[in-house]
């Protein structure tokens, strides 16, 4: 066992470090939870907003469909902020107070800010956040907004974002919280221990979204952390999904405008290129990509056929495992996990966009209603 997982819902005796009883592990947080995985001293400060202990959901129309022995989702939109930043934002800022820090800052194409929003708001730390103008989805934004954060426009795009903030956090005490900062992809990782606990092992292949790929350095990390110490027998596959028009890994080269209606992973210059390369090739998988149509169909398949409401990028992991299977990938007595990164709730114009849905007035009338829905 990994991080000392009990049984949802029971009750832990005796008051933890966070200074209270918790019930669940989600309470306890990932630094609490997996605190001998990480990076933490005695001067980290502990705390939590909820964040990890997310469902793993098996499929039950995609794995038919693409004819796999097991298929799950990793609900990761059900973090505090709704995406998986949320894991090494808590890590990140932790660091950021012992290390005596007083502000935090990140480019974002928006889940990154709405979790160091939270997080900034939730330590009292100033929050700076640089978005894309014009390339953020309204949820996000409401985020950043309702959490107090300082919101910085920029008109350019993620990868000149970040180029700025981090040329601003070298020259001033600001910290950046970006997945450059390795505390991040630290308690990112952790979300790797919670799948092997769920299945009891690894599973042969992961499928994952991949826009500045730190989540996919990060997951590889926590897989091989495991298998290293014993706590899982193999690694699984890494099987990365870019969107087609933001496919610098892809493509061998950086993208200088990027464009897919994945905002989230809308990146021309990912910051862990490398490193995910690296997953690629020793897990024996891939970095491929798949179009926004594909995005949009795996979107719409996600909600109506196995009530996962997830954010566009989200939706390319399984987009990734759809194509990889028409490719001939045998998945039949393979186990798939697909990382669903972030909540649909997020950015509703995209759901508002599907162009298939109806919607009807009548007036307050039993009888209308029933004549509309051929029922009289
Ligand atoms: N899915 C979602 C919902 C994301 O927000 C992101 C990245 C990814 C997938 C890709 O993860 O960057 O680690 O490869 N969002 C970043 C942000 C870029 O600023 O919120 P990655």
């Amino acid at each position: 066992m990994i991080g000392n997982r009990v049984p949802r819902r029971k009750t832990l005796p005796g008051a933890g470090p966070l200074g209270r009883q918790c019930r669940t592990e989600m309470e306890k947080g990932v630094m609490e939870r997996y605190r001998e995985h990480l990076p933490l001293t005695d001067k980290t400060p502990i705390f939590t907003l909820g964040e990890g202990d997310t469902p793993l959901v098996e499929s039950r129309v995609i794995a038919q469909m693409v004819g796999c022995g097991g298929l799950y989702f990793k609900l990761e939109g059900c973090n505090p902020t709704g995406s998986f930043k949320d894991r090494g934002m808590v890590v990140a800022v932790a660091k950021a107070i012992e290390a005596g820090g007083t502000s935090i800052a990140c480019a974002s194409t928006g889940n990154t800010s709405a979790s160091a929003a939270a997080y900034g708001a939730y330590c009292g730390l100033p929050t700076t956040i640089l978005v894309p103008k014009g390339n953020v989805a309204s949820g996000k934004l409401a985020q950043a907004i309702a959490y107090g954060a300082r919101l910085v426009v920029i008109d350019g795009n993620f990868d000149s974002a970040l180029e700025m903030v981090r040329a601003l956090t070298d020259k001033h005490p600001v910290v950046l919280v970006n997945s450059v900062n390795p505390d991040r992809l630290q308690g990112q990782k952790t979300a790797a221990f919670e799948i092997i606990e769920d299945l009891g092992d690894t599973p042969d292949y992961l499928f994952i979204p991949v826009g500045n790929a730190g989540n996919i350095t990060a997951y590889w990390m926590g897989f091989t952390e495991a298998a290293t110490s014993g706590l899982a027998s193999s690694r699984p596959r890494m099987m990365g999904f870019q969107a087609e028009g933001a496919a610098p890994i892809v493509r061998g080269k950086r993208v200088d405008a990027p464009e897919t209606v994945a905002s989230a992973i809308r990146v021309g210059n990912p910051a862990n290129w490398q490193p995910a390369v690296r997953a690629r090739d020793e897990s024996g998988g891939t970095i491929d990509m798949v179009s926004d149509d594909e995005i949009m169909d795996a979107y719409t398949l996600l909600a109506r056929k196995e009530g996962v409401f997830c954010e566009p990028s989200s939706a390319a992991s399984v987009a990734g495992l759809i194509k990889a299977a028409k490719d001939g990938l045998d998945l039949e007595s393979a186990t798939v996990v697909c990382i669903i990164t972030g909540t649909g709730l997020k950015d509703p114009d995209s759901a508002r966009r599907l162009d298939d849905v109806s919607m009807e007035e009548h007036p307050p009338e039993l009888a209308a209603l029933e004549r509309a829905l051929e029922l009289a």
